[in-house]
């Protein structure tokens, strides 16, 4: 519920700056206190005053008001939100946040807050649509801010692409659904994999593959966010975590990952098994690098790795539920069924290489959930974050009392 929530609305310099009024109408009608803050640019779009009046509290855009000298603290203003929503974020803010260049009130703000970060981007679908903004939007979601996608239709440039800001009454819903759940797993303790596992051939090189960890790391974020204490065992990534309530584990291989996960399994509630873990290991680890003028091409003689989810179901209780993944590339639907019974899963989410922006490296993901007791469900292709938002409806909704 927003009543009684404390939102920082952020607005910036874009032609979508005048839906802000509409979004400060709702979050007021709804009960939230709400504090503006505007870049200089913001206020050529739209005048303050509109604002302050809808808001009932002036707005703020400088470091310290003119004419009184009044310090306006970024510090103060970022503790005491319950949510900060940049509405719209111009690429330029998206860049800067980013990036930490903190030349106005409203990216120090955003540097000193501690609640979670909405940022709903609005631009043209070329700037959008640019490596730069992909980048940025990606930094900000491994900082753990949800990013509420822009949607697709006619641009102030009169261009047909993806980049309107999405309406104040859907970013209401984006808001209000979060406050809603935001609890839900309060008092779960949830044990996440993710990432991949690398298994040493000599000091200087491993097998690995290409997952990047950000699928298992927004389910870490989920979760905490939702009240859960979090185990994150994570393989080799390039993924950083803030929240207080995810313990993070770092491990390399998959002997480690399996060590780390069997010891802790009992102590947990959920287990979210999202690790590529590599199938084999070098059966015989070289303790020098091997020499490329020495002898013919060295011969690696692989031995199998344990499987980490099919032991912690092996040791499940009843009161535990476990969750695995499955990445296919054919017979999807038949190799996540085997999976599911073989390592006595309790839903298993699967998704297909063959289906644009799923897997790997990439931001988004699209995924079906198959359950135990035979039910499916299919997702559209969405942002990690908010496939884990569903993964984690599942297990609330259908597991957890
Ligand atoms: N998994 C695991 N330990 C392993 C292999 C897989 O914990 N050694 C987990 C993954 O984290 C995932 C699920 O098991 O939740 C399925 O992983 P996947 O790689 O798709 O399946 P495998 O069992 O390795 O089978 P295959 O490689 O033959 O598809």
């Amino acid at each position: 519920m927003i009543a009684g929530k404390k939102i920082i609305l952020g607005i910036t310099g874009g032609i979508a700056a005048y839906k802000a009024a509409s979004l400060v109408r709702l979050l007021v009608k709804g009960g939230a206190e709400v504090q503006v803050i505007m870049t200089p640019n913001a206020k050529e779009f739209i005048a303050p005053l509109t604002l302050s009046t809808l808001s009932g509290k002036p707005v703020i855009s400088e470091f310290f008001t003119a004419n009184t000298g009044q310090w306006n603290s970024h510090v103060d203003l970022g503790l005491w939100a319950d949510a900060m929503v940049i509405a719209p974020a111009t690429a330029s803010t998206i860049g800067k946040m980013a990036n930490g260049v903190a030349d106005n009130m409203l990216v120090t703000t955003y540097l000193s807050a501690k609640a979670p970060v909405f940022v709903a981007p609005a631009m043209d679908l070329d700037m959008f649509k640019h490596p730069t903004t992909k980048r940025n939007l990606d930094l900000l979601r491994s900082y753990g801010n949800h990013i509420i996608e822009p949607a697709a239709g006619e641009l102030a440039s009169h261009l047909i692409g993806k980049g309107r800001m999405e309406e104040p009454e859907n970013i209401y819903k984006v808001l209000d659904a979060f406050f809603d759940q935001q609890h839900d797993l309060q008092g779960k303790k949830v044990l996440i994999t993710a990432g991949p596992t690398y298994e040493k051939i000599d000091p200087v090189r491993f097998i690995g593959n290409f997952s990047s960890g950000k699928q298992g790391f927004a389910l870490a974020q989920e979760c905490a966010e939702r009240g859960a204490e979090v185990t994150l065992v994570t393989g080799p990534v390039n993924l950083s975590i803030a929240h207080p309530g995810v313990t993070r584990i770092d491990v390399m291989s998959a002997d480690e990952m399996h060590n780390a996960v069997v010891s802790r399994f009992p102590e947990h509630d959920i287990a979210i098994m999202c690790a590529a873990v590599a199938d084999y290991k070098v059966e015989h680890v070289m303790d020098h690098k091997i020499k490329r003028e020495k002898g013919d091409a060295p011969v690696l003689t692989l031995v199998k790795n344990p499987d980490i989810a099919k032991a912690a179901g092996a040791m499940k209780r009843p009161d535990q539920v476990l969750v695995g993944f499955a990445l296919e590339t054919d017979n999807e639907d038949a190799h996540a069924h085997e999976k599911l019974l073989k390592k006595n899963l309790d839903f298993i989410v699967l998704n297909s290489l063959k289906d644009e922006g799923a897997g790997f490296q990439c931001s988004t993901n699209k995924v079906k959930i198959i359950e135990s007791d035979g039910s499916e469900t299919v997702y559209p292709c969405k942002d990690k974050r908010m496939v884990a938002k569903d993964i984690v409806d599942v297990l609330k909704s259908k597991y957890l009392k």
